[in-house]
């Protein structure tokens, strides 16, 4: 992976107000600056994040949402420089002011643990067949702390019990646990080292309805309880909605649209964010279920990105400007962006008759 660092005008105010509670001067928790993720090099490039903002206070859940291939996942691995080494960076990511692209690399160990970690989907990929899941939750402890091994495997225990596991589970293997008990062990793993931000990459995608909202809960608890900071990523806006106080859509590997969660789901400003959420079903809403509107074709080859408004092949209420000149987050009333021509802070947005209301 190569790093370079390219010098950005701070968006004065990616996602949100600052926190009034916070000192004056201190820096965010995370903060982000023009990202941009690239894939190989010439005319196989593939762009796969496209100066991305965002913004994470202690204790703020921030949701990331969009189709599959929109960069979502490419944007958590380059949080904590887990990208392969195809891959080149620019821009700023700021972890409590320190910028992870230019970390040494022993600082960087640390802060994966530490500082933040991630939660993959798919908990048995992650975990190892052959270990204990008490022995894997135990591992960072150990590699990152001074604390012995006796220490490391009580820790672990109270781990699990901590995301509704018994400790005697550390026994077992985890071909012996359930789909959710797994993904419950990866929490656990991700909490080992008492992160300030944990990065949740569909982490509830693979499992069953209730499991899902189970799952959701006890992030949601360990949030509060520890005032750490939580990125959910999702393709499902009604999860990512119920569960976080700010969303940001993405399309083509930008943010298209940023907001309080459950208006951008209620009432999104973007024609991409309308579809998306129509695409769910809205909890408590029972018209919604009878009309999910799929987004007519596909999201488009990173590698061959349309001219103008990414969007626009797909987007019902185009102009023929909307072909050629890009389009940048703008303001959308309130704490809203959108990047969307129609969008105007002062005036009802297009489709707003449609807009459900709030359930
Ligand atoms: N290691 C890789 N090498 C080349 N292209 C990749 C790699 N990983 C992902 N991509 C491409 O980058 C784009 C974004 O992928 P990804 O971040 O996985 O999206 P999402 O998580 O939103 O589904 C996709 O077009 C995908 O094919
Ligand atoms: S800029 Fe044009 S194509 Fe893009 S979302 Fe807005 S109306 Fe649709
Ligand atoms: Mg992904």
């Amino acid at each position: 992976m190569t790093a370079t660092t390219t010098t950005t005008t701070p968006n004065p105010d990616p996602s949100g107000p600052p926190d009034a509670t916070k000192p004056v001067g201190d820096p965010p928790l995370l903060e982000v600056r023009d990202l941009t993720v690239t894939y190989g090099i010439g005319s196989d490039a593939v762009p796969a994040v496209r100066g991305v903002d965002l913004r994470v206070e202690a204790g703020q859940k921030l949701g990331i949402a969009g189709e599959s291939g929109c960069g979502k996942s490419t944007l958590a691995l380059a949080l904590l420089r887990l990208l392969p080494a195809t891959a080149t960076l620019s821009g700023e990511i700021l972890l409590d002011g320190e910028d992870v692209l230019t970390m040494k690399w022993g600082r960087l160990r640390a802060v994966r643990w530490a500082g933040a970690s991630i939660v993959f989907q798919g908990a048995m990929h992650s975990l190892n067949a052959v270990h204990r899941v008490g022995d894997q939750i135990a591992e960072p402890i150990l590699l990152h702390s001074r604390a012995t091994p006796a220490a490391a495997r009580k820790r672990a225990g109270e781990l699990l019990e901590q995301v509704g596991l018994p400790a005697a589970r550390a026994q077992a293997y985890p071909h012996e646990l359930s789909g959710g008990q797994r993904q419950r062990v990866m929490i656990a793993m991700a909490l080992a080292c008492d992160p300030r931000l944990i990065v949740a990459d569909e982490p509830t995608t693979a499992l069953d309805v209730m499991i899902q909202a189970q799952i959701l809960r006890l992030i949601e608890q360990l949030v509060a309880d520890q005032d750490v900071g939580l990125i959910m990523i999702s393709h499902d806006l009604a999860v990512l909605a119920d569960t976080c106080d700010r969303l940001s859509v993405m399309y083509a590997g930008r943010v298209v649209e940023e907001g309080p969660a459950r208006q951008v789901y209620t009432d999104a400003r973007h024609p991409y964010g309308k579809a998306l959420s129509a695409a769910f079903p809205k909890i408590g809403d029972l018209s919604s279920r009878h009309a999910p509107r799929g987004l007519p074709g596909d999201p488009p080859d990173p590698a061959a990105l349309p001219g103008g408004c990414t969007f626009h092949p797909r987007c019902p209420v185009a102009l023929d400007s909307c072909a050629t000149g890009d389009q940048e987050l703008r303001e959308a009333g309130g704490e809203r962006r959108a990047a969307c021509v129609l969008v105007d802070a002062d005036r009802a947005q297009p489709g707003d008759e449609e807009a459900r209301s709030t359930p």
